[in-house]
């Protein structure tokens, strides 16, 4: 199969994890005769730098003809904590999510068993943990009528979903449900929230279409509480923009380490996968950051853009035998040897 693949390194420790996603990714293709073209485009700070603006026109042209995007991370600290800057490079993630209609945000949490004991949850707890969030990406009070500011004393975000947003984020929630534990869960604040009631409405009507799904409604404070007492409880979860990356940065943790889980961002025509972890920027230039996240994202890729189950499976495989034998980052040596980012992906590369 001939591939052409997007490749938006961005920021931070971004390009170097991305450059072991793209070495794990091409021994795959090796393996099982596939062709992959690279597309390296600019992204975020890096983007702003170089021609002003995070998410440029041609770096669009080249998501939007890719057969899908790989994406690292972007973040640049010299804008955190300057609230009067015009340009930032989030504004990049946010205008590409909505002008490649990216509107549903998958990520998964699930454990690897030879890092339970990492987690900084019980062991009892967490095991057996094989959850996904599907957050509702390109709607909500990320994206209402312009946030603002009154006689700068007052600030408003506004928060908007149509019908027609819910029902499409839920369709792929049932669809999902359907191919794993038959589990869907609504997260919402339908207790407080008109936007919340409109979630809840629109996904009861859905239900009658798939009788086999057990459906639950949960508010949004709840689910944050149970996801740490009992995250083995769920299966599928829904919900909105903002809940969704709350709920979701809370989720990463429970498998042992933010640096090992992938997500991809899906809509009607364009696929894009990345680590769900940000930018690291301490860590940039070290050879520390843990690639593993980024190389997961690829095996999504592989099995979700490209349906090569195959190939996504001998990636994961690799990865956990990298896990088991210590071929591993400093977030996850735990004392013992600690490899280099480069390292950990000629291994996991070297090994496919
Ligand atoms: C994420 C990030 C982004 C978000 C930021 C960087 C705008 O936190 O992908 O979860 O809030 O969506
Ligand atoms: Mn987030």
């Amino acid at each position: 199969m001939k591939l052409s693949i997007a490749l938006l390194a961005g920021d931070g420790i971004g390009p170097e994890v991305i450059d072991q996603a793209v070495k794990v990714s091409d021994a795959v293709a090796k393996k099982f005769g596939h062709e992959i073209t690279w597309k390296p485009a600019l992204t975020g700070a890096a983007a702003i730098d170089a021609v002003g603006e995070p998410y440029p026109d041609s770096t669009h042209d080249i998501c939007k003809n890719a057969d899908a995007v790989l994406f690292g991370a972007i973040g640049h600290p010299k804008y955190d904590n300057d609230p009067s800057s015009k340009v930032r490079p989030e504004q990049g993630l946010l205008k590409m999510r909505k002008a490649l209609g990216l509107f549903a945000n998958i990520r998964p949490t699930f454990t690897f068993p030879s890092l339970i004991d990492k987690s900084p949850l019980k062991r009892e707890r967490i095991e057996g943990t094989d959850l996904v969030i599907l957050r509702e990406l390109t709607g909500g009070i990320y994206f209402g009528e312009k946030g603002r500011r009154d006689g700068g004393e007052t600030a408003y975000d506004n928060c908007v979903y149509t019908r027609e947003e819910v029902k499409r984020l839920a369709k792929k929630g049932f669809e999902l449900a359907m191919t794993r534990g038959k589990k869907l869960c609504c997260v919402d604040k339908a207790n407080v929230l008109e936007t919340s009631r409109l979630w809840r409405e629109t996904v009861q009507a859905m239900e009658k279409d798939y009788p086999e799904v057990k459906v639950s409604y949960e508010f949004v404070d709840a689910v944050a509480m149970r996801l740490v007492q009992w995250p083995n409880s769920y299966d599928v979860l829904i919900t909105e923009n903002l809940f969704g990356d709350i709920l979701t940065d809370e989720a990463s943790v429970i498998s042992g380490s933010m640096g090992l889980m992938p997500s991809a961002s899906i809509g009607t025509e364009n696929q894009l996968f990345e680590p769900i972890h940000g930018s690291y920027p301490q860590a940039t230039g070290l050879n520390i950051a843990n690639p593993m996240a980024t190389v997961l994202s690829a095996a999504m890729m592989f099995e979700m853009a490209f349906d090569l189950q195959e190939e996504g499976a001998a990636i994961r495989k690799v990865v956990n035998k990298a896990l088991a034998q210590g071929m591993v980052t400093e977030d996850l040596a735990d004392g013992g040897k600690a490899f280099g980012t480069k390292e950990v992906g000629d291994w996991l590369a070297a090994n496919i």
